[in-house]
């Protein structure tokens, strides 16, 4: 194994989800078969993890991430039903999909996130001998600066339809931030192509609720900084037609949501949410 440079707090969530996502490989009722999550956490997702459950959630099991998994996983194979080939993952973290999904031949997969990351995780790969399922190209990036460019040099196709993946993303970005990156992977997405995330409502965010839980994350140098009560209204601008499933919606529950102890609600919001987004009519979305 290669030596990885340290890890920003940030790109530390990753392991967090990986550690998750190994927990729900190991239940008998899984939604969903991850075998590399183990490998992926290392030592410092669990403890990540526990130290969280402990100190926020009281030892409950958030199903929020095995939901969000199956239910994107779910979509991703979806789209690649309907023909698309071109997939991009923005801060794709230790994500395991392009080594566990079927893949149809022929697809591609960009995994964008921070440099040292991605050398850890292709360290990781290599230790497993893990074999990708499709054509999976890494790429080291800032995704607050530029990546467009390097996206395109490595490959990607702007006349092609684009599955977009933006997981465990949206809500470390501020809005400025968060309206950049909307608009750059627009400004990209040929027509057909679809965006696949997870949210967060703006009031749900700010509620008393939610205070303990920002705060902690904040302490651990990974705040959340945004979300959206009207994600309608917000992809709409940069051309998207979205849907959003809040958790617990029936096709957002698998079983797992009922009686779940965690997202505090604020009475005419929808607390987190999963969001797919579609292109509108006339080409390119861009913004309007
Ligand atoms: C919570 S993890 C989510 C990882 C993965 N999508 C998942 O759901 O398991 C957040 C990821 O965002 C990445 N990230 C955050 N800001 C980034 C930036 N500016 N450029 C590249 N990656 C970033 C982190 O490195 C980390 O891998």
């Amino acid at each position: 194994m290669g030596v990885s440079e340290p890890l920003d707090p940030l790109a530390k969530t990753a392991l967090w989800t990986a550690s998750m996502r190994a927990r729900e490989h190991e239940r008998e009722d899984r939604l969903f078969s991850d075998p590399l999550a183990r490998v992926f956490a290392g030592t410092e997702g669990p403890r990540i993890m526990v130290q969280f459950e402990g100190s926020v959630q009281s030892g409950v099991e958030d199903p929020a991430l095995a939901v969000r998994t199956r239910f994107l996983d779910d979509w991703l194979l979806r789209l690649d039903r309907r023909g698309l080939r071109q997939f991009v993952f923005l801060a794709v973290g230790m994500d395991s999909r392009a080594f566990r999904l079927p893949w149809s031949p022929g697809v591609v997969v960009f995994e964008l996130d921070r440099p040292a990351l991605l050398s850890l995780k292709d360290d990781l790969v290599g230790s497993a001998a893990a074999q990708s399922l499709c054509a999976r190209v890494p790429l080291g990036v800032d995704l607050l600066a530029e990546w467009t460019e390097p996206l395109v040099e490595s490959g990607f196709d702007q006349a092609m339809p684009t599955g977009w993946l933006l997981e465990g993303l949206l809500y470390f970005l501020d809005p400025q931030e968060r309206d950049l990156l909307v608009e750059q992977l627009s400004g990209l997405s040929a027509p057909g192509s679809c965006l696949l995330a997870d949210y967060v409502g703006q009031s749900v965010l700010d509620s008393p609720g939610m205070a303990s839980w920002r705060a902690r994350m904040a302490e651990q140098g990974y705040p959340w900084k945004s979300g959206s009560d009207d994600p309608e209204r917000l992809f709409e601008g940069f051309g998207w037609d979205v849907q959003v499933s809040a958790y617990g919606e029936p096709h957002a529950d698998y079983g797992r949501w009922a009686g779940a102890t965690v997202a505090p609600g604020v009475p005419g919001t929808r607390g987190r949410y999963l969001l797919v987004g579609e292109q509108g009519q006339g080409g390119k979305a861009v913004r309007r």
